[in-house]
């Protein structure tokens, strides 16, 4: 299967929802906490530190600084920040509790599994482990110095994180779609990293380009976790002492089982497969063609500036169940300073020319006529595209959910696939949605340093929104859509 059928057949539409109604098979949902049985569980400090630069600083390139301490410390504070559960919800008919994490996720399945790899950390062992959100704390599956270079890099980094998928978990309830949302998963947990990384005074550099089963091998993945992403972190306030050259012991570990039985998905192994790259990959990455570029006839303003600490804002970061849809409005510095974030170069080997494009449905923007509105970041312009109140049409589009009506400007992120495989083969319809997923998770803070809350949308009739944009499918397809808004109180959460 190649990268444009998995897609054609995983689109939404009218008929294709009532052709295949879906029950979910509640005693059969998926655990989202793995856990490796049998192998030794290293604390991390409890209540971290919280990094105290602005968010929007952080998201503006500009780095934090770490207080001094060990590897323990150091690793607590990234994962508290990135990865860890910050909230819960009470279900009202039963009244039991749930879990939230600091990176989102769709359903709040959480495919995303955090493994990494240190190497001379202050007082904290060699080693390969996996993170235990559920306690946070660090599961040791293999102690010394097992030498690596999963990345093929020039030089070892001394912390190396593997994101990984259990895609069944996302199947359960998404089936052949959930691909795609596995992907923007990883998109958004790579940001949560790279940006608590960033934070904390180091930086953080992805490679998509591996060979996927040297690395999966490397980490004693289990056949059901697939690895997505590497994140290497460097720089000086990374607490490293001096090595002590320690033969490697494996321990490796036993799963819990997460459902009572799995459901195959053949759509989703043969578009996984179509997207690997094998033992004869080369080492090095072709260039991408240049995003196309164009101008709008309204220049965005200077940005707005929010103090609200990188601590507060990540983990305060909540996904709305709705949005108030009266008269609250968002100014347009405010819009401006979201925007620029939203379009930051990032620091990976395969984003370096933007794949995604953004479209915006403006509700409710002060000085802005309500109307459909193409992004130029290059210039920092929008481009007026169609006039007139687009609540119901964004709602509509948005599989009928009346949070892209109710925002204040709701998205349509579209990407250039074509172009994206032409640079990477299938392995580029990995690349276009971890952009998605990464945007959407700067938009995601971005609204939060406001006092603002946003929604990542993976549900949308995606003919229909070509349609309405009046995009040829050669020219990019819409992958993920975003809401940003007043949110409705939620009286289930507890922080
Ligand atoms: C890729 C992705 C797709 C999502 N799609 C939807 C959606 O279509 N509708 C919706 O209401 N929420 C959607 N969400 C929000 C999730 O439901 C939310 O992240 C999850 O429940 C966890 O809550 P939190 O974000 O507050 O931690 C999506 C989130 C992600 C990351």
């Amino acid at each position: 299967m190649t990268w444009s059928e998995y897609h054609e057949s995983t689109k939404h539409s009218v008929e294709s929802l009532k052709r295949a109604p879906h029950l979910l098979d509640w005693a059969n949902m998926p655990d989202p906490f793995r856990q490796y049985e049998g192998v030794p569980v290293l604390d991390l400090p409890a209540d971290p530190p919280a990094p105290e630069i602005p968010a929007l600083a952080v998201l503006n390139g500009v780095s934090g600084s770490t207080s001094a301490g060990d590897g323990a410390a150091f690793l607590s504070r990234l994962l508290f920040y990135s990865a860890a559960i910050s909230a819960s919800k009470r279900v009202p008919s039963t009244g039991d509790r749930y879990a939230l994490r600091v990176n989102p996720s769709s359903g709040n399945l959480h495919p995303t599994e955090f493994h990494f790899l240190t190497r001379g950390l202050n007082a904290w062992p060699d080693g390969l482990y996996h993170y235990r959100p559920s306690s946070h704390m660090a599961e040791q599956r293999a102690l010394g110095d097992l030498n690596f270079n999963l990345a093929d890099s020039d030089s070892f980094a001394p912390v190396v994180f593997v994101l990984a998928s259990i895609v069944w978990r996302e199947a359960w309830k998404y089936r052949d779609r959930a691909y795609r949302y596995c992907l923007h998963d990883i998109g958004h947990a790579w940001q949560a990293l790279a940006l608590a990384a960033q934070a904390i005074g180091c930086d953080a550099f992805a490679f998509g380009h591996f060979r996927d089963d040297e690395v999966s091998q490397c980490c004693g993945l289990e056949p059901d976790e697939w690895p997505m992403l590497i994140v290497e972190l460097r720089g000086r306030s990374i607490p490293v002492g001096e090595r002590h050259a320690c033969q490697p012991v494996w321990y490796g570990g036993h799963v819990n089982q997460i459902s009572i039985e799995t459901t195959a998905y053949p759509r989703i192994e043969e578009i996984h497969a179509a997207t690997k790259l094998g033992r004869h990959a080369q080492r090095s990455i072709p260039a991408t063609e240049p995003a196309p570029t164009g101008s709008g006839e309204i220049k965005l303003p200077c940005a707005a500036s929010s103090q609200r600490t990188f601590g507060e804002v990540a983990r305060r970061r909540r996904s709305a169940l709705n949005f108030q849809g009266g008269m609250h409005s968002i100014s347009l510095p405010q819009l401006s300073a979201i925007l620029s974030v939203a379009s930051r170069p990032f620091s990976c080997d395969f984003a370096g020319a933007h794949f995604i494009q953004l479209y915006l449905y403006l509700h409710r923007i002060d000085g802005l006529q309500p109307g459909v509105y193409r992004l130029w970041p290059g210039r920092a312009e929008l481009e007026h595209i169609r006039s007139g109140d687009q609540r119901v049409v964004a709602a509509g589009l948005s599989l009928g959910q009346d949070l892209a009506g109710n925002a204040c400007v709701a998205f349509s992120m579209i990407g250039d696939l074509e172009r994206a495989v032409r640079a990477h083969g299938d392995r580029g319809y990995r690349y276009v949605h971890f952009e998605a997923g990464a945007i959407g998770h700067r938009l995601y803070l971005a609204a939060e340093a406001f006092g603002l809350a946003a929604t990542g949308i993976g549900a949308f009739y995606d003919e229909e929104v070509h349609r309405y944009l009046n995009i040829a499918s050669r020219r990019g397809q819409v992958v993920y859509h975003f809401a940003i808004g007043y949110p409705v109180p939620d009286s289930r959460l507890s922080a």
